[in-house]
């Protein structure tokens, strides 16, 4: 089981869009995947057509020892392979909750390992923010994704995170990122992503600003379902096609 954070201290950078298309091509590929929409607002939980609410809230969930606590909480989504651990509201309150317990680093590895037999790759849509949540997923995750906007104040908040995982015993965490939201007539654009080209940490492939992404609002679908042939939805395939090359993973193999 690999899993996998999108995650960014920016909010409106496209973590959600990532999930989405990405958790959704996962699948496709044969994995057997699910979204953890970690993010009290909901949004990837809303582009499955699945109701925020975990039954029994954040309290339930959090309590749940040995057994399978997911297991009441999981839904299948529309797709074969997809499911979706749905946002809740209540997680507002998980940073305070997860401040009185023991360990909360090690809660949502503790919950993961439960469904590890189910899963080949999990993605975890995240709130942008560096909390006792997201301590959590650093402490869990294979590796982040990353999506930037490239602007000089996003390559700041990149320094920024990989400085706080330093400082944090937490240096050796895989940091990957990607460009999204691109417009390459900006010359700014354009400058940033030839800064770092050399850099291999960043992915080849980026997501270009595109009205189909934009789309996935209103058909509440990931791109490649209504809108295959369009370059966002190339563009998430081939990003796909590089992370899955990244984690040493490959459909019905190790
Ligand atoms: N590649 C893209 N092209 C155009 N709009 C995008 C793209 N990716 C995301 N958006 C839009 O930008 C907004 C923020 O994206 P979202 O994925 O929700 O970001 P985050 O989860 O990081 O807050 C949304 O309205 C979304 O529709
Ligand atoms: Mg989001």
């Amino acid at each position: 089981m690999k899993v996998i954070a999108l995650y960014n201290l920016k909010g409106g950078v496209g973590k959600t869009a990532g999930t989405v298309n990405l958790g959704y091509l996962s699948a496709l590929a044969g994995f057997r995947t699910l979204i953890w929409d970690l993010d009290p607002q909901g949004a990837s939980t809303f582009y499955f057509r699945i109701k925020p609410k975990v039954s029994g809230g954040r309290k339930k969930l959090m309590k749940g020892k040995g057994g399978h606590p997911l297991d009441d909480h999981i839904r299948g989504t529309d797709f074969e392979l997809l499911d979706l651990m749905p946002a809740d509201f209540s997680y507002r309150k998980m940073d305070s909750a997860l401040d009185e317990i023991k360990k909360s680093e090690r809660w949502l590895s503790r919950m993961l390992k439960s469904v590890a037999d189910e899963y080949d790759v999990i993605f975890l849509d995240c709130p942008p923010s560096i909390s006792t949540t997201s301590e959590a997923v650093f402490h869990t995750v294979d590796a982040l994704l990353v999506p930037m906007i490239p602007t000089t104040l996003s390559v700041r908040t990149l320094e920024q995170l990989t400085s706080h995982l330093d400082t944090n015993g937490l240096g050796d965490l895989p940091i990957w990122p990607f460009f999204s939201i691109v417009d390459r007539r900006k010359k700014m654009h354009r400058e940033l992503m030839a800064q770092v080209e050399s850099q291999d940490a960043y992915f080849d492939t980026f997501i270009p600003s595109a009205s189909a992404v934009e789309q996935m609002g209103v058909e509440r679908s990931p791109v490649a379902v209504f809108a295959g042939g369009t370059v966002a939805a190339k563009s998430y395939l081939n990003l796909w096609g590089e992370i899955q090359a990244r984690l040493g993973i490959s459909p019905g193999g190790a």
